[in-house]
This record gives C-alpha cells, sequence and structure tokens, in this order.
C-alpha cells in the first residue's frame, strides 16, 4: 500500500521523520540519555572496528568512521563486504566487526561478518529486518526501526542507519571518557529534534522539480562533499544512476584537483553539499573552481553556508543545524532530487532495471 503516494520511494522518504524517531528510541536508555543497549564493559572493549556493507549502506559506515573516530577516538575501518570476505585481512588492533544491512541478507555482507567471526573479531549486526540471517548470526543486535522498506533504492533505512551509528558513537564515547555528558547530551537534543528538521525539508519537492526537470538532460554529473559530507556526495551519485541512469560520481571535493576537475566542461550539473562546519571555506573555494570551469552548481546546503557564496548556483538550503548531523539532514534534498530526475524522466522509480531489493547471491 504507497499510502497515497505514487511510489513506496516517495512514501518512504516521506516517513524518514518517524524512521529516525523510532530508530533514535531504540537507541535511548530508561534515564531518557542515549545507550547501546551495551554494558560499559562491552562498549570499553571495543578497542578497533571493522564495519562491512554493501551500497548505501557502505556510505552510511563510511559517514559513521567519521562520527566514531572523532567522537569515541576508536579506529574504523570501512570495507566494501564483497572485497573483504576474499581478502585475508590484518585484523592487529580490531576487536569488532559491525556488519550494516537493510535487509540483513545481502550474501556478500554476510559472509564478510563470517569471515571477520572466523577471523576471531565478534560481530555486531546493524539491521532493519528483525529475525534476519544477519540479525541471527551476529553476537549482538543494533537495529535500526525504519519499518518495512520496499522501494529498492534505499532512503529511510539510510537515514536511520546513520542515527543508529551516530547514537553508537556517543555511547561508546562516554564509555571509553572521551565526551562530556553535556556533550553527549546536546547531540542527542539536537538528534531528537532531527525528525522536525527533516519534516521541513521534506518541503523541498517544490523547488527541487525545475532542478531536476533539467537535470534529467544531463549525461553526466559529479557530486562532491568534504569530510563527512563525501559520502553523501557518494550516494547521492548511486541514487540518481541507479534511478535515473544518468551516469554519477561522487568526489571529496578537495581531490577534484587531483584529476576529476578535468571532467567538467560547459554546463556539466555539479551537486555540491555544504555545512556550516571548519571545513566550509575550503570546500566552497572548491566549488568556485568547478563553477569557474563551466560546471553548473547545484548547491545543497545548511541554510549558513550559503551567505558568502561568489559563483553563480542554484541554491537549495535546510535548516541550520549542529554540523555534526548535517548528513543526515542533507541527504533528504538529495534523495528528492534523485526522485525528480528519474520521475520527469520517466524511468521506474521503485524498480530500477537490472536491481533486486535483497542481493542474496554474490
Ligand atoms: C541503493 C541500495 C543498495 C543497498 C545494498 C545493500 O539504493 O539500496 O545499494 O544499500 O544492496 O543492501 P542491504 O543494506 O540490505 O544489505
Amino acid at each position: 500500500d504507497k499510502g497515497g503516494y505514487r511510489h513506496f520511494m516517495e512514501k518512504e522518504i516521506h516517513e524518514q521523520p518517524d524512521a529516525i524517531l523510532n530508530s533514535l528510541a531504540g537507541m535511548t536508555g530508561e534515564d531518557g540519555r542515549i545507550s547501546a543497549n551495551m554494558s560499559r564493559e562491552e562498549l570499553q572493549a571495543i578497542d578497533g572496528i571493522v564495519m562491512l556493507a554493501a551500497g548505501t549502506s557502505h556510505y552510511a559506515s563510511q559517514v559513521a568512521r567519521y562520527w566514531i573516530e572523532g567522537l569515541a577516538r576508536t579506529p574504523v575501518a570501512c570495507e566494501i563486504a564483497s572485497e573483504y570476505h576474499y581478502r585475508n585481512p590484518v585484523t592487529t588492533g580490531i576487536t569488532t566487526a559491525i556488519a550494516i544491512s537493510q535487509s540483513g541478507e545481502s550474501l556478500d555482507t554476510l559472509k564478510a561478518m563470517r569471515h571477520a567471526a572466523t577471523c576471531g573479531l565478534s560481530t555486531i549486526g546493524l539491521v532493519n529486518v528483525d529475525g534476519s540471517t544477519i540479525a541471527r548470526e551476529a553476537d549482538a543486535i543494533l537495529p535500526t526501526h525504519a519499518g518495512p522498506e520496499i522501494g529498492v533504492a534505499s532512503t529511510k533505512a539510510f537515514t536511520a542507519q546513520l542515527t543508529v551509528l551516530i547514537s553508537f558513537a556517543v555511547a561508546l564515547a562516554e564509555a571509553k571518557g572521551h565526551i562530556d555528558a553535556a556533550r553527549a547530551d546536546a547531540i542527542h537534543d539536537q538528534l531528537q529534534a532531527l525528525p522536525g528538521l527533516v519534516g521541513k525539508s521534506l518541503k523541498l519537492f517544490d523547488d527541487l522539480r525545475p532542478i531536476a526537470h533539467q537535470l534529467k538532460h544531463a549525461r553526466s554529473t559529479i557530486y562532491l562533499g568534504r569530510g563527512h559530507l563525501f559520502p553523501i556526495a557518494m550516494e547521492g551519485a548511486l541514487k540518481l544512476k541507479e534511478l535515473s541512469y544518468i551516469h554519477a560520481e561522487g568526489f571529496a571535493s578537495g581531490e577534484m584537483k587531483h584529476g576529476p576537475i578535468a571532467l567538467i566542461e560547459d554546463d556539466l550539473p555539479v551537486v555540491a553539499l555544504l555545512a556550516a562546519d571548519e571545513l566550509m571555506e575550503k570546500a566552497a573555494s572548491n566549488l568556485k573552481e568547478a563553477s569557474a570551469r563551466g560546471g553548473r552548481i547545484i548547491l545543497i546546503a545548511d541554510e549558513r553556508a550559503v551567505n558568502d557564496i561568489d559563483f553563480e548556483a542554484d541554491i537549495i538550503t535546510v535548516p541550520a543545524v549542529d554540523p555534526i548531523i548535517a548528513p543526515i539532514l542533507l541527504t533528504i534534498p538529495v534523495q528528492i532530487l534523485a526522485y525528480l530526475t528519474a520521475l520527469d524522466k520517466g524511468t521506474d522509480v521503485d524498480q530500477p532495471r537490472n536491481l533486486a531489493k535483497s542481493v542474496t547471491v554474490e
């Protein structure tokens, strides 16, 4: 049942306030504070983490690396599951594997998790489907509560994964004494405000429609982000290519000058992500360079990050947030842009060609 929406994807984009709220509730203890449902000792025993996932779930792991390293001072490696399970990984310093999977059934991720277990790592399954194979086989579970996701392109499961992962980072940081209670509670407050902010950002459909209408003619596009927005750029590019079949590639903004800037030609759409963080000025100057070479910049940004923009751009803003949660909020317009571009182009949004919702083959 699409609940009055045209597609499951549109419905699931709109379900994100609830998906985030419910997933956050799952990471909140009886005292009303963030909790990973693990004892302090269990958390303290986590000294190094390898994250195993595919596709969108892999991008969630890449955002989480910034949070876990930044807040909990714990090293994190992010591995593509299909690569990891055929390697002979060195696990020195790594205690824990976190397998991230919406379905809990991706064979690549399952096999990677089993491989990690045979290497002696303890395993945590971060899954949306209760009772799935990864949920059953993992030593511990961090559940997302996004509800069933039907659209092949992952939307609400991704923002739910990010919600759980930032909460896990805070819980780990507290157990290890790397964060004070005030900062932990401030992040929790921001997360509690997030469903409302996501709700406001859902109004961007109207602003994004004319941009999508143009974007559908592109043969190729570039997505740019720096810091923890780099994985969101890759996720945005994945959404666009799988839904609209337009070639899209996510790059770290600062890496452009090392090669990819050669791709920029007149009117190449460049979807750029910007938050009001310490990388803002550098990231904006990378965009100015892309613009100077003819790129058509579509800027998706925190409203405080657009004041000093001195190049031509279509600007889409989300409400101001603590930069630490910007990757979650900026995901919303990126999803909507891909959805609207596909809609305008007439591709099959809920069932893109060649794709399956749950990939149970290698
Ligand atoms: C992209 C998408 C896929 C999945 C990937 C992993 O929109 O949905 O990239 O994220 O196949 O699936 P799960 O998370 O179920 O293991």
